[in-house]
């Protein structure tokens, strides 16, 4: 299992590399679009914030060329750290079987349906990564879509993982993974979140008065 920020924010990015329990970063063009005009140029700054593990980076163009020109020079940044996130689309499948055939690691986002899972098999891509909370809201069930998706990957013994997205909270984190998601990515504040529990900290109060100052 692995735990990824989903974040385009330099300061995110450090926070999350101090937290020692994060793998990577995933960004979109939507959480670019908040941090910066030039998206690849800040992709370098986020691989300087994040010093080790992947980040995912996601062209903020639509057509073919420009998604494949995009990736591939996102990619040449950093070979073996920059996993190309591209949407399931037909147009961006083709794009990642042929940036899979030549060594760059591929994802496939915003994803809710099964038959999307069989293309990210066939395509060789890294992870599928599905979007729990929207599909919760607007789908038949966010936890219903990645339960489909592991079945469906299972069935096939496929080496292509389940990166769980749109998470909003501690327990939604958990139920993912419960309901067959490999790995992981939220926000830092969720990120933070995930060892809250009322009954900890009284049980470290308990400590701290046990030990009052001199
Ligand atoms: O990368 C963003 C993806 O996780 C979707 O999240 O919060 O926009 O539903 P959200």
């Amino acid at each position: 299992m692995a735990i990824l920020l989903d974040s385009a924010s330099v300061d995110d990015a450090a926070a999350a590399a101090a937290l020692g329990f994060v793998h990577g970063i995933t960004t979109n063009p939507a959480l670019m679009a908040r941090e910066t005009t030039e998206p690849l140029a800040h992709l370098g700054r986020l691989l300087a914030a994040f010093p080790g593990g992947p980040i995912c980076y996601q062209p903020t163009r639509t057509t073919y060329a420009q998604m494949n020109d995009e990736a591939r020079a996102a990619a040449a940044l950093a070979p073996e750290r920059v996993v190309a996130k591209l949407p399931a689309t037909l147009d961006a499948i083709k794009l990642a079987a042929a940036l899979t055939d030549d060594g760059i690691r591929c994802a496939l986002t915003a994803v809710y349906s099964p038959a999307q899972a069989l293309l990210a098999h066939e395509t060789g891509c890294v992870w599928i990564i599905p979007y729990v909370d929207r599909a919760a809201r607007h789908a038949d069930g966010g936890l219903t879509v990645v339960d489909s998706l592991a079945a469906i990957l299972a069935r096939l013994q496929s080496g292509t993982r389940i990166l769980a997205a749109s998470l909003k909270s501690a327990p939604q984190v958990v139920d993912a993974i419960l309901h067959g998601a490999h790995d992981v990515t939220a926000p830092l504040e969720v990120l933070r979140s995930l060892p809250a529990h009322p009954l900890t900290e009284s049980a470290v109060r308990e400590f701290a008065a046990a030990w009052p100052e001199a």
